[in-house]
């Protein structure tokens, strides 16, 4: 069923100016499904989905959030290339591949009855990477754009970035993996260690809140910051 799409979603898709390839983009995202050999699949809402569910992004609403900052990143990189560099960059182009290059992720997530979550039997059988190259391909998208989700894993994937719009939606990429990842775990690290315990699906707000209360009261100010989450945490339970 098609659904509304998510309105920052929506305001980036907006951005593509080729009307052509923004009809295409905003279908998919609106309709993220596909078929394996007549079975349909469909993904967790993107909207309420993980983007990771380990290293980075591994809490609800985690998929659009490394969306929107990947894609600032990656827009930040254009202006430095056209400004700075004096060089050309297609930003319909890399601004589709931010909006696809994680598409099918939620496809290979399930939430479990405790909230966490883990891969489903598909993600036994294919990656994300697979998933969504196979389906650009299969709808007729511009072997730029395939090229450039093709390429997003840099060395880990099945090519490297052989455009300056694949090398930037690469770099964005992992730049905002790595910030947020890095983040989380400074914060799981600092919790641990000032209260004894974690605290389970720590959202990427309450990392950074963490992070920043040791940088500037230490680790009675963690201890302090801790509290504060649980509380806040409890009170919306009640
Ligand atoms: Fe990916
Ligand atoms: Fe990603």
């Amino acid at each position: 069923m098609k659904k509304m799409l998510h309105p920052k979603l929506k305001v980036l898709a907006d951005k593509i100016r080729d009307k052509k390839l923004r009809r295409k983009v905003t279908e998919l995202l609106e309709n993220p499904t596909f078929e394996i050999n007549g079975k349909k699949y469909s993904s967790l809402p993107l909207d309420v989905s993980p983007a990771g569910l380990s290293h980075h992004h591994c809490y609800p609403g985690g998929y659009i959030e490394h969306v929107v900052s990947t894609a600032n990143l990656a827009l930040a990189m254009c202006n430095s290339v056209e400004k700075v560099y004096h060089g050309k960059v297609n930003r319909d182009l890399v601004i589709a591949g931010v909006l696809l290059h994680d598409i099918f992720k939620p496809a290979t997530y399930i939430v479990n009855k405790n909230g966490s979550y883990s891969s489903t039997r598909l993600a036994d059988y294919m990656d994300h990477l697979s998933l969504v190259i196979s389906e650009l391909v299969r709808k007729g998208f511009p072997l730029e754009l395939v090229h450039i989700v093709s390429a997003h894993h840099g060395d880990y994937g099945p090519i490297g970035p052989h455009t300056v719009e694949a090398l930037i939606c690469h770099l964005a990429d992992l730049m905002d993996s790595r910030l947020n990842g890095k983040v989380l775990s400074a914060a799981a690290y600092l919790t641990r260690k000032a209260v004894g315990e974690e605290l389970q699906g720590l959202t990427s707000k309450e990392a950074f809140e963490i992070v920043h209360s040791k940088a500037v009261e230490g680790w009675e100010g963690v201890v302090k910051t801790v509290e504060k989450i649980k509380r806040k945490r409890k009170m919306h339970k009640t």
